[in-house]
């Protein structure tokens, strides 16, 4: 029986499988039958298989005619497992050549299913089972697809392509797993709504991890809304008739840079403390600073904050309320409590005191009449004074230990164009006076900042009594801070000029925009965010922890294709020139759910430089001349017979032989590959691919000690390397594709936006492309590429921890 081992692995089954059908005696004469009857020798590989199909199909139960199948299935008339149960119950029914029509009708010989039927029908059956979907989530996954493989319209279609429309369809609607599909979290989830009276419904879906960075220290025993003291009782009940005792948050960013992942904290504290207590979180722009605060970073920001997943509840401007700023700083002048003073900065700076400029004292204009400051406020606001001249500031407490109460600045004179209020004002509110006065307009019941406002918070208070207007409470927490970089806007633009990093997205800085675009997704960001919960303590986080958040998420959503960074040819020797054979691959292995791709496997192909070696060691398992190698996905292993190399000595190619004859042992390691198979498409040619290193030498460039020539001397200049000539699989644009097919995708890569297109080229590490990037969406949807095209790629993170760090 072994000597059929071989001509069923010509079938395109593994060695294995062949030497378990030649060892079966049901099987055996029947497959070898079937082979016979077809009178052909080779297969190509789902031909192979089908036959194989069909002769354990036959060894259980009698197939008629079943020589007419095998032919049928060899012509490729029949070339789906569906196809071919048609015929065999067609078979068993009725003499397939005394009627050929009736037979070719039955089997769906010869119906195609285009990509458009195929995706609208999938389409039709996922809305039909839309809730069960929303609320099962990837639970459901099983139950969709078997609907989806019931519709008729389908029951000829190629079921991978079903499959990969399947796919990118719940994708679209569901989103990438998360939390919700993790049975550990739903099973926690459960035990939660079991014991609490919370409506969840009221509140949306709330992840487990947010819940558990709120759920200890202090932040977790904050006062319900309407507990916190106000100068007058009445204030209380105003304030919960007006907001119906919800809780209402803020992020308040100032409009004058891109955010950065410290402020990934302050948005999931915020929009995190709001989400889970079933409240609402305005985003407010601090812009009362009228320079340096521009549109594009009021654009950024929002669609940073829904890129993190959160939507504010309104957004608002501290511009909003300049008349009514305003009218409390009248009114705060006529109750005797802020006066217009002519003091210089420094004059200013002596009145505070000091150990150098001894006591503390008041200025001369401190105790003028309301009515002359009332006068001299208008005319600040008129323009009567030019900027330094004039100041209204608030009569505090200077016996007070805290310099918060040295009588602030509440207005100051500036001839400055402001970003949405133009010339209108040239007085304009300080954040001493404006914060903590919107917070009031707005109800916030939980003002939350970083702890650099403690000591702001005297005067916050202060300031709401004064005017005896709702007092929310304010409360800090420590700052996240990240090693290896710099964070501050001022840092970031000193880098910008120096031509040290092409903006302030580059992907080697730790701005949110940076990030995103070099490809991290943002669940790792909130994870990374949330994992240290809200503790009164500032943090400096090894910036490792982060990619390690990243990896995690990569891990779970990236599909795998194969690639070469720096290709070396190698050419099968005993493979015929014009050999075609499809290879599948899982996107991940060992997971359906990702989906499949099916590459070309051919006699030329290329395999990544760091896959060979000219001389081989005990511990090096991958090519090298003479040692035999796997190649991913592919049947039989290669043996590298001779190098060939170019006039300057180097290697040009390999020779190699493709073992597709007789016994072979299992190869110890498996490299990956790309053919050269330009009818297929293949390679993909990546235009140029950005390696990322860290932008800094040092975990604290700012510490003198390890860096004595300052912060700046510490750029390592060559932290982008950057590869040309790279390639990879034809599964590249089916990712692409299946990204450009979904809503979201469409309206990213129209925008010129391809961070979502993540892969991991196995072994290597994963990539995104970057927006330097050039290719129409038409061009994404339709796999074609024009000549202008440009695939610029980044590298996320590596695949493990590097061992230097
Ligand atoms: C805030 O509450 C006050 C009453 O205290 C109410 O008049 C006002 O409309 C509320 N503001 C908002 C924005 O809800
Ligand atoms: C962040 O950490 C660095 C050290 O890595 C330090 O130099 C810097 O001052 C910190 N920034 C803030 C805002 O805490």
């Amino acid at each position: 029986m072994d000597d059929l081992a071989p001509a069923f692995e010509a079938l395109g089954l593994n060695a294995q499988k062949a030497k378990e059908a030649a060892g079966n005696k049901k099987i055996a004469p029947v497959l070898s039958g079937l082979i016979a009857a077809t009178g052909q020798t080779s297969f190509d590989k789902s031909a192979g298989l089908l036959l194989y199909e069909l002769a354990t199909e036959a060894a259980k139960k009698a197939v008629p005619h079943s020589d007419y199948v095998a032919r049928a299935v060899s012509s490729g008339r029949l070339a789906s497992k569906e196809q071919l149960k048609a015929a065999v119950d067609f078979c068993r029914a009725q003499d397939p050549a005394a009627d050929e029509g009736a037979f070719d009708a039955a089997c769906g010989v010869g119906v195609t299913v285009s990509d458009e039927e195929v995706a609208a029908s999938v389409q039709a059956v996922l809305a039909g089972l839309q809730d069960t979907l929303l609320a099962e989530r990837y639970r459901a996954l099983g139950k969709a697809l078997g609907a989806v493989k019931k519709h008729p319209a389908l029951r000829w279609a190629d079921s991978g392509r079903v499959k990969s429309a399947f796919d990118a369809q719940i994708l679209a609607l569901l989103g990438p797993k998360d939390e919700r599909d993790d049975p550990a979290q739903l099973k926690k989830a459960a035990a939660a709504a079991a014991t609490t009276t919370k409506a969840p419904a009221a509140q949306g879906w709330v992840p487990a991890s947010l819940e558990s960075m709120l759920s200890t220290g202090e932040i977790s025993r904050m006062h319900k809304p309407g507990e916190n003291p106000q100068i007058k009782p009445e204030l209380v009940a105003e304030h919960l008739e007006a907001t119906g005792g919800g809780v209402i948050t803020r992020f308040p960013p100032e409009p004058n840079g891109y955010l950065h992942i410290g402020h990934a904290k302050a948005i999931n504290v915020n929009f995190g403390y709001a989400k889970v207590h079933g409240g609402v979180c305005n985003l407010r722009y601090d812009d009362t600073n009228p320079e340096g605060e521009e549109q594009e970073y009021v654009d950024s920001i929002l669609d940073t904050v829904r890129w993190l997943g959160f939507e504010p509840h309104q957004v608002i401007y501290s511009s909003d309320y300049f008349q009514r700023l305003y009218d409390l700083a009248v009114d705060l002048t006529r109750r005797g409590l802020a006066y217009v003073c002519h003091c210089t900065g420094d004059e200013i700076q002596q009145q505070r005191g000091g150990p150098e400029r001894g006591e503390r004292f008041a200025c001369p204009h401190r105790d003028r009449p309301v009515a002359e400051s009332l006068a001299e406020f208008q005319k600040m606001k008129d323009g009567k004074y030019a900027e330094g001249e004039a100041t209204l500031r608030m009569k505090m407490d200077l016996t007070d230990g805290n310099p918060q109460m040295w009588d602030l600045v509440a207005y100051r004179v500036l001839f400055a164009s402001h970003h949405r209020t133009g010339t209108e004002w040239c007085i304009y509110p300080t954040y001493d006076f404006t914060h903590c006065l919107c917070d009031s307009f707005e109800n916030i019941t939980h003002s939350l900042c970083t702890r650099e406002f403690y000591q702001s918070r005297q005067s916050y208070y202060w300031l709401c009594d004064a005017l005896e207007v709702y007092k929310p409470v304010q409360w800090e927490y420590g700052r996240l801070n990240v090693t290896n970089t710099v964070l501050s806007k001022r840092n970031l633009k000193v880098l910008c000029q120096k031509g040290l990093v092409s903006g302030q997205d580059d992907p080697r800085l730790y701005t949110l925009p940076a990030l995103r675009r070099r490809g991290v997704p943002p669940q790792a960001i909130n994870a990374f965010a949330r994992e240290l919960g809200v503790t009164a303590a500032d943090s400096t986080i090894e910036v490792v922890r982060l990619e390690n958040h990243i990896r995690d998420s990569l891990n779970e959503i990236a599909p795998r294709i194969m690639a070469a960074l720096k290709p070396i040819k190698v050419v099968l020797e005993n493979l015929p020139a014009d050999h075609l054979e499809e290879i599948e691959l899982l996107y991940r292995p060992r997971d359906e759910a990702l989906g499949k791709h099916s590459v070309p496997f051919t006699r030329t192909l290329y395999i990544d430089a760091s896959d060979f070696r000219e001389v081989a060691s005990a511990d090096y398992y991958r090519l090298a001349p003479g040692k035999t190698v796997g190649l991913n996905g592919v049947a039989r292993p290669i043996t590298c017979t001779a190098v060939r190399r170019d006039a300057a000595g180097a290697v040009a190619e390999l020779v190699c032989r493709y073992e597709n004859e007789g016994a072979c042992a299992k190869p110890s390691a498996y490299i990956q590959w790309v053919a050269d198979c330009p009818a297929r498409g293949s390679p993909v040619r990546l235009d140029e691919v950005r390696i990322y290193n860290p932008l800094f030498k040092h975990a604290n460039p700012k510490d003198k000690s390890v860096v004595p020539d300052g912060w700046l001397s510490d750029v390592d200049v060559d932290s982008l390397e950057t590869v040309h000539g790279a390639i990879a699989d034809v599964g590249f644009w089916d990712v692409i594709r299946r990204h450009a097919e979904t809503d979201a995708g469409k309206a990213e890569l129209a925008k010129g936006s391809f961070e979502a297109v993540r892969v991991q080229f196995m072994r290597i590490g994963y990539f995104t492309l970057d927006k330097d990037t050039v290719l129409p969406l038409a061009a994404a949807l339709e796999r074609t590429r024009p000549e202008a095209a440009r695939l610029v790629l980044n590298r996320i993170v590596t695949l493990k921890e590097d061992a230097k760090k």
